[in-house]
């Protein structure tokens, strides 16, 4: 349960030539979506390493997608599958570290895939929503209180 008072952030690794297509096409479009992403563009998902997930968890993110081009349709041939397995790779380590796996989903869509984006973007929002704020974003923005405040010992 959300306990937190603020909206889900949700960062959305995407690439360039389809998943920010289908975003920019959702959004000229005028489809309704969560407006809690923020979007960062990426040559191609196969670009993405384990750490950009975590640092944006890290960072205050409290899920992360990443969305590429429909398998079979990379534009560099299998990035999307190398950035499959690090997805995968990389969602056993939240599960060790005692984070939930869901914070961090892999997605595939086409650059006409405006609607399926919206609706991935409407279904991660919600997973996350249930989680509740990421507990790294929590101890983050304790820890800041604490240094504004002088309250650190
Ligand atoms: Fe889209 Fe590789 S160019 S996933």
């Amino acid at each position: 349960m959300n306990t937190h008072n603020s909206e889900p952030i949700i960062v959305a690794f995407c690439c360039h030539y389809c998943a920010y297509a289908a975003a920019d096409l959702a959004g000229s479009g005028r489809l309704q979506y969560p407006p809690n992403i923020r979007i960062v563009r990426s040559p191609c998902t196969g670009r993405l390493e384990i750490n950009f997930f975590m640092k944006a968890l890290e960072a205050g993110a409290d899920g992360v997608l990443v969305a590429g081009c429909e398998e079979g349709s990379c534009h560099f041939k299998e990035g999307n599958y190398l950035a499959k397995g690090r997805v995968n790779t990389a969602r056993q380590l939240l599960k060790e570290a005692g984070l939930e796996p869901e914070r961090l989903r892999m997605v595939n869509v086409s650059a006409a895939g405006s609607q399926k984006f919206a609706g991935y973007v409407r279904e991660m929002v919600e997973t996350v929503r249930k989680l509740g704020p990421s507990p790294v974003r929590t101890v983050n923005e304790k820890n800041a209180k604490e240094e504004r405040t002088g309250a650190i010992q």
